[in-house]
């Protein structure tokens, strides 16, 4: 990789321990991915926060970096934590974990990184908003590359919590993968058919994920007025159930320009059919769980944004949580302070707990309680049993409310 000369002063031994350590990271991870060069970037977004799944190597890199002088160069956001930073004794976190989570917060702020605690950056106006189309970012959380490549036109990989930290602090990426147009055009044609509900989106993500994995899909036959939640949803279960940082959707996607490349080159390998019912197969393929003794129900996965506490309103009417049920959504401080404060008291009037700083994957679920939940995401049933370990599966948020309010 060519280094320009000031980079290459930083790798051989910068003031700042820290800065030539992350110097070190990027070199080795762009030599790696053959990377001709490092290219500078807008924003970074750090994933890999929550103690359940960073754990103690976590703490012990971060006291190091902390230790070492480093310092975010450029607008910097922190994903998802472990739990509400405020109000975990409520969630029932234990005590011990949430003392290494408070330390984690602690360490991040102390390098400059905004503790937004959020995995929807691109739909916040904040730390790192705004981005456009063409910007070069350093983004971990699969969920918001993929929405960034997609639906904005910016350029990020899927970065891990190390890298994106390290181009936070020397405010440069390795230049590979999604950061040129060579591995951006689609190959893939996908034709749906038919009225798609919410929760067809994160189906279709998951069948996509799961059957298309290495494929750029261009999708058609989406409504034009896809809500900017069901694009969340569909790139989330995308990117969770497969390796995917980007796809194009006609009408709704910015980068056509791609996509006319695709067919003029003859890159389109396959052109896939699907409609409703093929996706309600997935879904009985895909996501098996019975939910019919579940204890728990989660949403925001991604976290919800102002659209989502609308329809969750509006879904929930003048009902009230049952006893012995819960229903949990999760969220960030900036996303519930952009909703009308009358609709979130609506809200948390009917027994709905809401949290913010956290999701239901980085978060001990089986320790507050809960031994199998339902979700309206297909990325949150395909985790929960992997990281908190409990199972799970998906049904349309209005039919989780029913199953929930008296
Ligand atoms: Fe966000 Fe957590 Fe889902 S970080 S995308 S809510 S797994």
């Amino acid at each position: 990789m060519d280094l320009t000369r000031e980079e290459e002063g930083i790798l051989q031994g910068d003031p700042s321990h820290a800065r030539t350590k992350a110097m070190g990271i990027l070199v080795n991870y762009g030599e790696l991915q053959e990377a001709d060069r490092l290219v500078p970037i807008r924003s970074a977004h750090v994933s890999g926060v929550s103690y359940l799944t960073a754990g103690e190597a976590l703490l012990m890199f971060l006291r190091d970096i902390v230790k070492g002088g480093g310092k975010a160069s450029i607008p910097s956001s922190l994903n998802p934590a472990g739990m509400d930073l405020e109000r975990w004794k409520e969630m029932g976190i234990p005590e011990g974990f949430a003392s290494k989570q408070i330390e984690i917060i602690f360490l991040f702020r102390e390098l400059g990184i905004t503790i937004n605690c959020s995995c929807i950056p691109y739909e916040i106006p904040g730390a790192v908003e705004p981005i456009s189309f063409g910007d070069h970012l350093a983004w971990g959380e699969s969920n918001a590359v993929i929405y960034a490549n997609s639906m904005v036109g910016a350029r990020t990989n899927r970065e891990g919590g190390i890298s994106s930290l390290a181009s936070a602090i020397i405010g440069k990426t390795p230049n590979w993968g999604m950061h040129l147009d060579e591995n951006r055009i689609p190959t893939l044609e996908v034709n749906v058919k038919g009225d798609m509900d919410h929760i067809h989106y994160d189906l279709l993500g998951a069948y996509l994920g799961v059957n298309y994995n290495s494929d750029v899909c261009y999708i058609k036959g989406l409504k034009n007025d896809s809500s900017k939640p069901d694009m969340k949803h569909l790139g989330a279960a995308m990117a969770a159930k497969g390796g995917h940082a980007i796809y194009h959707v006609e009408g709704i996607t910015p980068e056509m320009k791609l996509v006319d490349m695709a067919y003029s080159e003859d890159r389109i390998r396959e052109i896939v059919d699907l409609d409703i019912s093929d996706l309600e197969r997935a879904k009985d393929d895909i996501y098996p769980e019975d939910l019919s003794d579940a204890d728990g129900f989660v949403l925001g996965c991604p976290q919800f944004g102002p659209e989502d506490f609308i329809r969750l309103a509006k879904a929930i009417g003048e009902r009230r949580v049952r006893d012995g049920k819960r229903l949990l959504v999760f969220t960030s401080r900036e996303a519930r302070s952009l909703v009308d404060p009358g609709i979130l008291d609506d809200i948390e009037r009917s027994g709905v707990e809401i949290y913010n700083d956290t999701c239901m994957v980085v978060t001990p679920l089986g320790s507050m309680g809960m031994s199998k939940v339902g979700t309206d995401s297909g990325k949150a049933a395909h985790y929960i049993p992997k990281l908190p370990r409990i199972p799970a599966g998906i049904l349309p948020l209005e039919m989780m409310v029913d199953l929930v309010m008296g």
